[in-house]
């Protein structure tokens, strides 16, 4: 272990027996980022793709499980349109790099979000990355491209509604609940992170977070880095998660 920390840097402090096998992140603050250097918004993005690049680069090293990603949400296309045509240009770019990195490190690519409002060249290519990726048995990354919470359980409650007209319901558990959102299959989040100083979920995994540990840094998203993530899981590894038990 002491070598493998040599190699990926991780701080000593950094308990690999007691890894959250699920991130969940925010990753907030691109625009502040770039304001404060006298940058155009969409700069901010550009650098924050990159941040994206290297984090989920290090959570495959260390062997994070599931990493999901807040990358844009059902209210941001209240944003201007240069900054929502930047935004999707670079997913567009990052699921493209992404497909041979993904093929040599064995990493799944999955979406959550209402996909159908993006362009077709977009689905198509989250629908290949998605397919070409289902087999690999590394870490799973999943974006989160208009995603919006609400809207997520709201599809779960159309998808059920619609069985249960045709008596093909089963009954309404947790459980089957879960099967019906994005995150089917996946485990809870058990740490979620946002950047930039905010303390809010704005409509992140709602269902999901339920019992997540949150951590968050004033660190803007442009300037994660490995030694921030390792901060965030040293300080996850000291809370004491009770789900509503006694210990
Ligand atoms: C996060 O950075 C990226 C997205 C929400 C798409 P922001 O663009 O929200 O940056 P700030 O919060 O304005 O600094
Ligand atoms: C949340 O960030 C959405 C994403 C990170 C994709 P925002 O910057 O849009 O959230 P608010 O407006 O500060 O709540
Ligand atoms: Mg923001």
């Amino acid at each position: 272990m002491a070598l493998f920390q040599k190699k990926t840097g991780t701080k000593p402090e950094v308990d690999f027996e007691r890894l959250p096998r699920h991130i969940g992140i925010i990753l907030d603050g691109n625009g502040r980022w770039a304001k404060k250097r006298g940058l155009p918004r969409t700069a901010g993005h550009a650098v924050g793709a990159e941040t994206v690049r290297k984090i989920a680069n290090y959570c495959k090293d260390i062997g994070i499980e599931y990493l999901t990603l807040y990358a844009f949400s059902t209210e941001n296309w209240k944003r201007p349109d240069d900054e929502v045509r930047t935004l999707m240009d670079l997913f567009e770019r990052y699921i493209v790099e992404s497909i041979e990195v993904m093929k040599r490190d064995g990493i799944r690519m999955d979406f959550f979000g209402e996909l159908t409002a993006l362009s077709p060249a977009l689905q198509q290519l989250m629908a290949d990355a998605r397919e070409e990726s289902s087999h690999h048995d590394g870490c799973q990354l999943n974006l989160c491209i208009n995603y919006g919470g609400r809207d997520e359980i709201l599809h779960a409650v159309r998808k059920y509604a619609e069985m249960y007209k045709t008596g093909e319901a089963p009954e309404l558990t947790e459980e089957y609940f879960s099967s019906l959102l994005y995150s089917t299959g996946i485990p809870d989040p058990d740490l979620i992170i946002r950047t930039s100083g905010e303390e809010r979920l704005s409509n992140f995994l709602p269902w999901q977070g339920a019992y997540s540990e949150l951590y968050f840094t004033d660190v803007l998203w442009p300037d994660f880095s490995e030694r921030d993530m390792d901060d965030a899981i040293i300080e996850f590894q000291r809370r004491d998660r009770r789900f509503g038990g006694v210990k």
